[in-house]
């Protein structure tokens, strides 16, 4: 009873193989057809090793993708939104063997993974891209990335034999079940998670410290897999990170922890896919705000909360928490949505990233209603060495 939430499907799927069964497999690596993954594809890797894709134990199947493309489920029914697959090319998939494990290497040629049994099969890109963006349209990155993939796509069981190796926030690198030892040795129990892509700013922290108000402890888990190139640097949004959790909100509370996947901007559906790998970390409440994993105008402002009321209890542990629009009303002096505050839209400071970069470029801070000053700070210093 007193327990964490359990990780999606009941157990947690770590795919990293260790010790002499490690070895083995990588002897037997030699032998095999290798592919070659780039940067997006290793961070999937990462997510099988240390169990974030629970319970997925590899790159979905042909009748496991067209039922989570189609219905949002695996065959067997558990709730899975966003297909995890590896793309082929034609070349590539040349290599494939019936019958034969495949090994997969990293840009430096090492092998860091073996798909067990692998299943090829073709697939309609513009139906993926229909029902889980909810575009066809190529300015859309997730869906540009999909119209740019080879055609086939490589289902089977994975092993993961090396974490891609990295040198940046190695503190915070922290697996689920490393998670989930932290949680139960703070005593927490309902824990809530935070995805972000962007800088921190006041309307993020507004949304924090409500969910705070009624959970044990907070994990923010910043995203640093790759997004969309004029997103900023995880780099400089990690020092942002670092500054609104260490200046402003308690420690004994909150826990920093980075999120090594990549973005899709999938709105909707990847909302729910965030939602699925904070469970596995432990999180028993997930943060959905306004256009959460939202990419220009391709979604409505709520439309990734409203997805979660398909789902009932038992189909999806994680319980999202939802939030209206936030910004700083001039009136109450202080963070409010429209459901707590009376004023007029023109007391109400809001401002769109376009007029933070032009604040930038002027070598102007953010006002303090906006961000804190501390960030502030931090965004106007890389601006002007970004010029
Ligand atoms: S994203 O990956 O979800 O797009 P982003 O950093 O932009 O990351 O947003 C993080 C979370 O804060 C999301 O749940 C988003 O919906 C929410 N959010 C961002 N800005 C606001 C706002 N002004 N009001 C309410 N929610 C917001
Ligand atoms: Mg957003």
């Amino acid at each position: 009873m007193n327990d964490l939430i359990p990780p999606h499907g009941g157990q947690l799927s770590e795919r990293l193989v260790r010790g002499h069964e490690r070895e083995q497999m990588l002897h037997q690596a030699r032998s095999l057809p290798s592919l070659t993954l780039d940067e997006w594809e290793l961070s999937d890797i990462e997510l099988f090793g240390i169990g974030a894709l629970s319970p997925l134990e590899g790159y979905l199947s042909e009748a496991d993708y067209d039922s989570v493309v189609d219905r949002m489920r695996l065959a067997d029914g558990t709730i899975w939104p966003i297909p995890i697959t590896l793309s082929l090319t034609q070349e590539e998939a040349d290599v494939w063997r019936q019958g034969l494990d495949i090994a997969l290497k990293g840009p430096d040629d090492q092998v860091v993974a073996i798909v067990h049994d692998p299943e090829l099969f073709p697939y309609n890109k513009l139906v993926e891209a229909r029902l889980v963006y909810g575009t066809t349209d190529s300015s859309h990155p997730g869906v540009a990335r999909l119209l740019s993939q080879g055609p086939y796509y490589l289902g089977g069981r994975v092993s993961v034999l090396s974490l891609p190796r990295h040198e940046d926030f190695l503190p915070y690198r922290l697996t689920p079940a490393q998670m989930r030892q932290e949680f139960r040795a703070r005593g927490w129990r309902q824990v809530v998670g935070f995805q972000t892509r962007n800088p921190i700013h006041r309307a993020h922290e507004y949304l924090l410290r409500c969910a705070l108000e009624i959970v044990d402890g907070l994990m923010v888990h910043p995203l640093v897999g790759q997004t969309k190139s004029d997103d900023l640097s995880p780099q400089v949004r990690m020092r942002c990170y670092e500054a609104l959790v260490g200046g402003y909100l308690p420690k004994e509370r909150t826990v920093l922890v980075v999120n090594p996947a990549s973005m899709r901007y999938a709105g909707p559906r990847e909302a729910v896919f965030h939602a699925i790998i904070r469970q596995n970390y432990g999180c028993s409440h997930f943060i959905v705000g306004r256009d959460h994993a939202g990419v220009g105008k391709f979604y409505g402002p709520f439309d990734a909360q409203r997805i979660f009321e398909r789902f009932t209890r038992e189909q999806l542990g994680v319980t999202p928490l939802c939030f209206d629009n936030a910004f700083f009303c001039r009136v109450c002096e202080g963070m409010a949505t429209s459901k707590t505050c009376a004023h007029p839209a023109t007391e109400r400071v809001s401002l769109s990233g376009t007029a933070v970069r032009q604040l930038l470029a002027d070598g102007k801070a953010p006002p303090p209603e906006f961000t804190r000053p501390e960030i502030a700070e931090i965004l106007k210093e890389t601006y002007v060495g970004q010029t």
